[in-house]
């Protein structure tokens, strides 16, 4: 539950996208979160209240001067037990009327009178989003420290297809928890690699290794949500890029180390996930190879790769630099006589049993203190105890 004991208010403003706040509300509950909704009067001509108390478990409010509130501060005493107030949909209305700090009803007088963080979700039509006056409303929010999620690009319901489509409510959910972790990376940019590498035998065919991205996307997100400039240089996988980060696709070994090359300058960590294939096929050929067409089955020459880590490690000043170990056995001696080899001052060790391709994974973290096992956890739990962990280590240089 990565919103336990956390509290929120939803604002809940007029716009077709209304229906998918109920969606929200249903997922920021499965996450622990305790959920006071405040809709405008126009939301309710998409949504009724009633909905939205069913899914919450609690009253909704949409006037600021409903008598349920004692003393008729409904705007002080909804925002103050508040860790984040977060607005989805954002109408341009909306949005218009926070840039200007205008309180005409209970969500906008309480975003004047909260004191925590305000992200909100626009949803409109396109040539709304790119009117003048929204760009500007947006910098205006953007400047005064406002969040902004998405939007997205797509069919919108008026028919038309752009930019202003609502995020789904999983992304919000995702954007809502991201701000809620602390920033031990704030200002920091750290390059990283991930999914496994393809190299060519013909144009159909090649050598790779398993490996899903998995955990390397998840390092990503965690270091982005603690607050690095995140570049993500990744082999192929069926993985969406998380937010805020920059990705990179290459296939082989050799561009991810030539793209790694390219990409390391003002880096402050490098950390390397990616499953990179030991060796290529020598001369990969431009045309399939046909079966039976020669009495012996074809004998492929394999080069060796370069070793990716070990070359940054070996920079004359390297940022700190991160390997991974994935084990099929007596984890704790390769792993540290990886990290020896690397001359790398963290390794981060799993049993292959534990945790390739799932979404759990049980890892050991070896650096000069010794080893620290890290309980099994979801993948995204455990990056985030590695960016701690990495960001005590820089600390420390
Ligand atoms: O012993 P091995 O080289 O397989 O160590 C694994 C670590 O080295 C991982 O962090 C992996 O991403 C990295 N590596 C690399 N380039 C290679 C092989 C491994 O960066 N060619």
């Amino acid at each position: 539950m990565e919103l336990a004991e956390k509290c929120l208010v939803l604002g809940v403003t007029g716009g077709i996208a209304a229906y998918k706040a109920a969606e929200l509300v249903r997922l920021l509950v499965r996450e622990g979160a305790s959920v006071q909704v405040v809709m405008t009067e126009a939301a309710t001509h998409f949504v009724t209240p009633v909905t939205f108390q069913a899914l919450s478990g609690r009253p909704v409010f949409t006037d600021q001067w409903d008598p349920r509130i004692a003393n008729n501060m409904a705007h002080i005493e909804l925002s103050r037990t508040a860790d984040a107030l977060l607005i989805a949909p954002a109408s341009a209305d909306c949005l218009a009327k926070l840039a200007n700090g205008l309180a005409d009803d209970l969500l906008t007088t309480m975003v004047l009178a909260r004191d925590c963080a305000l992200h909100v979700a626009p949803a409109m039509n396109r040539q709304m989003w790119e009117n003048p006056a929204t760009i500007r409303n947006l910098a205006t929010l953007r400047a005064d420290g406002v969040n902004i999620f998405g939007p997205a690009c797509g069919d919108q319901a008026c028919g038309e297809t752009g930019p202003g489509r609502m995020l789904e409510p999983e992304e919000i959910l995702g954007e809502v928890i991201s701000h809620f972790q602390p920033k031990h990376l704030a200002g920091k940019r750290l390059l990283l690699t991930a999914g496994p590498t393809f190299e060519a035998i013909d144009p159909v065919r090649g050598i790779t290794n398993l490996s899903t991205g998995k955990m390397g996307y998840a390092i990503a997100r965690a270091a982005r949500e603690a607050g690095a400039q995140v570049t993500l240089v990744s082999g192929p996988v069926a993985l969406s890029c998380p937010p805020g980060v920059k990705r990179i696709a290459v296939t082989s070994a050799l561009e991810m180390h030539a793209e790694v090359h390219r990409q390391i300058a003002g880096n402050d960590v490098f950390v390397a996930v990616a499953a990179v294939a030991d060796y290529r096929p020598a001369r990969p050929l431009d045309q399939k190879i046909k079966k039976g067409a020669q009495t012996q089955p074809p004998a492929i020459e394999l080069r060796q790769n370069p070793d990716i880590l070990g070359d940054i490690a070996a920079l004359p000043q390297p940022p700190l630099c991160v390997g991974f170990a994935a084990e099929s056995e007596r984890l704790a001696e390769y792993a540290e006589s990886k990290r020896r080899s690397k001359r790398i001052p963290l390794i981060v060790g799993n049993l292959i049993a534990d945790g390739f391709g799932g979404e759990q994974n049980t890892l050991t973290l070896f650096d000069d203190d010794g080893q620290h096992p890290l309980p099994p956890a979801p993948k995204i739990a455990l990056a985030r105890l590695l960016v701690a962990r990495i960001a005590a280590l820089l600390e420390k240089r």
